[in-house]
């Protein structure tokens, strides 16, 4: 039995996500936790809610609240689709925790210990109407090269210029619209990463069995130009970690916080301590490698744009702090899902968030959906008819109508009990054989988390007893020789409980459901395909389950497509 920690990338705090950002971490995430959890290994897999930064001020302000009450609100509003999801997360904390303001504070201490910071003055634009300094994208005004007059500070929409807030014509807050802006001296605090160059190169170096995509992004940002840069790691904001040296007051650094993206991470670990201290666990011998984490497996799963941040900054904390922290093993990374010929746009409200798709559909279907076509190799696209060919296709036509034939043939000929009688023969043989070989090609790809090669293995399963099925034909067998269908049906409800097993990191409503059917717990991983077809013996009593998967009609597809064509209201 193996140890695997399992974090997916936190999602931001101010708003509802959408499918997009679902399938590019917390899915496939989930995923690999349920099939790790079902082969045995013990997982600890955490996710929270990403609170602080500047857009969480905005959008608590804009829904006029003040921000730790909006977080707080939204934290439970993401908790609760998370778990109608089926997102199994052993934790979904709060970056905002007790936990991560002490861990985050305690790590800046010892990397200023380490001689890893220092203090920079810059020159930044405050507002006297908001009371607060303004990040450059906060700002707005006329751009000097186009003449767009909702040019953003750091760059103008409408010519791509790259701007500086000075550059712009009027400029205005864009918090209040507020004209009444200059230029003020701040000091911030900057982590020397430069320094830690070396052992970050020793270290991606280290990484030989991670995808070129991923090495290559940290070997850039390491190599490139100026090499590894020195990264700002506080704000001027009010919402935050405020900026200590460990239980220390940081002289100098009075009202300011820390940044989100130095923070966030850090909530990986304090998840961690969240968990324990609601549990009564021990976090440590997940994360610390001089308190039993040195046999941890530690996966993370994230979306592209995610990926310097996992590869560099965040290492570079851990690293300069020369603390015995748990690395990451494995980064396993996703492009980006397109929604009907665009982007999915939270800003815009454009396409599915995922509480209209629960409003829509159950989460399995959503789920397959969204896995089978996971962004993997490149980007993907979501349109509502290959969203509707897939789901009746293969939720509805092949493993609900598998399912659904058997349970109701037995039904009807031995009634709601597993059958007695008959041996195999060579069919039988063939499908056990064939089923063994694609069982352990399915695991392969499960381990490697190649998501859509196991979707498809997944599905050549549940094709492969259709087609038993259908060359068996027990409604014709029976006639002619009773002890033999007997036979067929008792392998074909065994195979209901195996692909209930199997099934269950994919759609683990339905597989639930399809245990409760054959009404087992019986829910051992199949090591052995022949012995795990035995499970349900002669006399085991069933029921037939209610119809699993019901088709998408063209209907609901238009009035779908439709509906979803404009922004979110
Ligand atoms: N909230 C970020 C995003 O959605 C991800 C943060 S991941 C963490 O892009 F590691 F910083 F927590
Ligand atoms: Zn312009």
């Amino acid at each position: 039995m193996a140890r695997i920690l399992i974090t997916s990338a936190l999602p931001y705090i101010n708003g509802i996500k959408h499918l997009g950002n679902l399938v590019g971490s917390q899915l496939p995430a989930d995923l690999f936790a349920r099939y790790m959890r079902g082969r045995g290994n013990e997982v600890l897999f955490l996710c929270a809610t990403d609170e602080h930064g500047t857009p969480a001020e905005l959008a608590a302000a804009k829904a006029g609240k003040p921000v730790a009450e909006y977080c707080a609100e939204l934290h439970e509003v993401q908790a609760d689709i998370a778990r109608r999801f089926g997102l199994s997360f052993d934790h979904f904390g709060r970056s905002s925790s007790p936990q991560n303001h002490k861990l985050t504070q305690h790590l800046a201490g010892v990397l200023a210990d380490n001689g890893l910071i220092r203090e920079v003055s810059e020159k930044q634009v405050y507002s006297k109407a908001d009371g607060r300094f303004l990040p450059d994208r906060y700002i707005e005004g006329t751009c000097p090269n186009c003449g767009y007059d909702r040019a953003r500070g750091d760059q103008c929409e409408n010519c791509t210029k790259q701007l500086d807030p000075t550059d712009l014509i009027e400029p205005r807050s864009a918090v209040s619209g507020s004209t009444d802006l200059e230029v003020r001296e701040t000091k911030h605090l900057y982590l020397r990463q430069s320094a830690l160059k070396d052992d970050l190169d020793k270290w991606i170096d280290s990484k030989t069995d991670w995808p070129i995509l991923t090495t290559s992004i940290a070997k850039k940002w390491l190599h490139d130009g100026d090499g590894l840069q020195d990264r700002g790691i506080t704000r001027d904001l009010d919402w935050g970690i405020p900026v200590k040296r460990g239980d220390a007051d940081w002289p100098g650094m009075e009202g300011k916080v820390f940044y989100v993206w130095f923070d966030a991470p850090i909530e990986y670990i304090a998840c961690a301590a969240e968990w324990a201290e609601a549990t009564g666990n021990d976090w440590e011998r997940w994360w610390r490698t001089d308190k039993g984490a040195g046999d941890v497996r530690y996966v993370q799963f994230m979306g592209k744009d995610n990926v310097p941040f996992h590869t560099l900054s965040f290492p570079a904390t851990l690293l300069g702090s020369g603390e015995p922290w748990k690395m990451v093993d494995h980064l396993k990374s996703f492009n980006y899902l397109n929604y009907d010929g665009g982007q999915f746009s939270t800003s815009q409200g454009r396409g599915v968030f995922m509480d209209q798709a629960l409003d829509i559909l159950p989460a399995d279907y959503w789920r397959w959906w969204l896995l089978s076509h996971a962004p993997e190799s490149s980007d993907s696209e979501f349109t509502w008819e290959n969203f509707q060919q897939s789901v009746n296709k293969d939720l509805a036509d092949v493993l609900g109508n598998f399912v659904s034939r058997i349970t109701k043939f037995c039904r009807s000929k031995f009634g709601e009990t597993v059958p007695d009688g008959g041996s195999y023969g060579a069919q039988e043989e063939t499908l056990i054989a064939e089923l063994t070989r694609r069982i352990r090609a399915y695991e392969a790809h499960m381990d490697t988390m190649e998501v859509r090669k196991s979707a498809q293995e997944l599905r050549a399963i549940w094709v492969a007893g259709n087609e038993y099925l259908q060359t068996a034909a027990p409604w014709a067998t029976f006639k002619e020789d009773p002890e033999r269908a007997a036979m067929q049906v008792r392998l074909g409800l065994n195979l209901i409980r195996l692909y209930a097993v199997l099934s269950a990191p994919f759609i683990p409503a339905a597989s639930a459901s399809m245990l409760e059917a054959m009404q087992t717990e019986d829910s051992a991983w199949p090591e052995d395909v022949a012995a795990a077809l035995a499970a349900l013996p002669g006399g085991h009593a069933f029921s037939v389950p209610e119809v699993l998967f019901a088709k998408i009609t063209d209907e609901q597809r238009e009035d779908w497509e439709s509906r979803f064509s404009g922004s979110r209201p």
